[in-house]
């Protein structure tokens, strides 16, 4: 597929959005892939009723097949089409957080591929808010498989032209939707073991998924590990580095610019090749690459968190150092995706 050239299509009139969504569909139901925006993070999609199509996924993003895909719904009879059993809980989770950034792992139905799925009984199926994706679903008249945009274990794409950078040449077209609303990738819910439990924490955390259905109760929180307290593995894609800038990441607390200094020069770490993400106590520019600022406030945070690391990834930073954000339930997604990327 390299060397063919990538087509970018905005969506700023009714006329752009209305043409994207055909011309997508279409290269959708020759089976090939698009990259489409949703609200959580852009997607690299293609018919999750097709394992010709589903396999170019894998390939595209040298994504290993043991890790299964999101299928993603819009409309309650694709729901039905794509898994066995829909019970009571499922029911109403998806109707409080659907259409929004809740994956749900239910057992699969037959008509889902086992590509889909790395060869298990289950599915895990998710209702995109993102106007783009609904109507690309709908026009398509099947449900889409999608992960994230971005070659295996590299950054998440939040903005067309992050996929463009990371895929120019691998794929026919990007639909261009503006920034995703939300930021990071949605939680993921595992509803076919009882007690429940959250496989990736996102920015719909525990405590929202408790109050919306009060009969089901959780394995454990939804605190960001890789294991949960017996040790059982999270979810396939859970395992791996994941959510990785170029540059190495540290999270690091400090009062001040002088005590941030002091913590450099004590670990060795440059200044004038790093960059620093702040929200709180914001160094002066001068000495480092760059110095972001994040917004104090969880949803801002997420939503700013991919683009802000992409920047320094561009900037060449060797490294980045994150001051370290509050904790707290809607803070865990954010949290999750910060110690994956200083994991190395
Ligand atoms: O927000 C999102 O979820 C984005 C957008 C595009 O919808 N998608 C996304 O897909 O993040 P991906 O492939 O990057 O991450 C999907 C996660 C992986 O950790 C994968 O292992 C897990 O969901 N997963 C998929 N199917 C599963 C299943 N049947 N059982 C358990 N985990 C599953
Ligand atoms: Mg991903």
């Amino acid at each position: 597929m390299s060397g063919v050239p990538t087509e970018v299509l905005s969506t700023q009139s009714k006329a752009e959005f209305d043409r994207a969504v055909r011309r997508a569909a279409e290269v959708l139901q020759r089976d090939e892939v698009v990259a489409v925006p949703t609200e959580t993070v852009y997607g690299l999609a293609a018919n999750a009723l097709s394992s010709v199509a589903v396999k170019k996924i894998f390939q595209i993003k040298g994504r290993p097949s043991t890790n299964p895909l999101i299928v993603h719904v819009a409309s309650w009879s694709m729901v039905e089409q794509c898994c066995l059993h829909w019970d009571g809980a499922a029911e109403q989770l998806a109707r409080t957080f659907w259409p929004g950034p809740l994956t749900i792992v239910v057992k699969k139905s037959n008509l889902i591929p086992d590509e889909v799925t790395a060869g298990g009984e289950t599915v895990a199926l998710r209702w995109p808010s993102h106007p783009i994706m609904q109507a690309l679903i709908q026009t398509a008249g099947f449900p889409l498989a999608a992960p994230s945009a971005n070659r295996s274990n590299a950054l998440s794409p939040t903005q067309a032209a992050h996929v463009l950078s990371q895929l120019d040449g691998r794929i026919p077209l990007i639909i261009d939707g503006g920034h995703s609303a939300v930021g990071i990738e949605s939680t993921v819910v595992d509803l076919v073991r009882r007690p429940a439990r959250i496989l990736r924490p996102g920015m719909i955390h525990l405590g929202d998924l408790e109050r919306a259905c009060e009969t089901l109760s959780w394995a454990d929180s939804d605190s960001p590990q890789d294991t949960d307290e017996e040790g059982l593995q999270r979810s396939p894609g859970q395992l791996k580095l994941h959510y990785s800038p170029r540059a190495r990441l540290k999270i690091l607390t400090w009062s001040d610019a002088s005590d941030l200094e002091h913590q450099l020069r004590r670990l060795d770490l440059p200044m004038d090749s790093s960059s620093v993400l702040s929200y709180q106590n914001i160094p002066n520019g001068d000495r480092f690459l760059r110095v972001a600022v994040i917004p104090d406030d969880a949803e801002a945070y997420a939503r700013a968190l991919f683009s802000e690391l992409h920047v320094c990834d561009e900037m060449g930073s060797e490294y980045i150092l994150v001051e370290a954000p509050p904790e707290g339930p809607e803070w865990n997604g954010v949290w999750d995706r910060l110690r994956r990327a200083e994991a190395d």
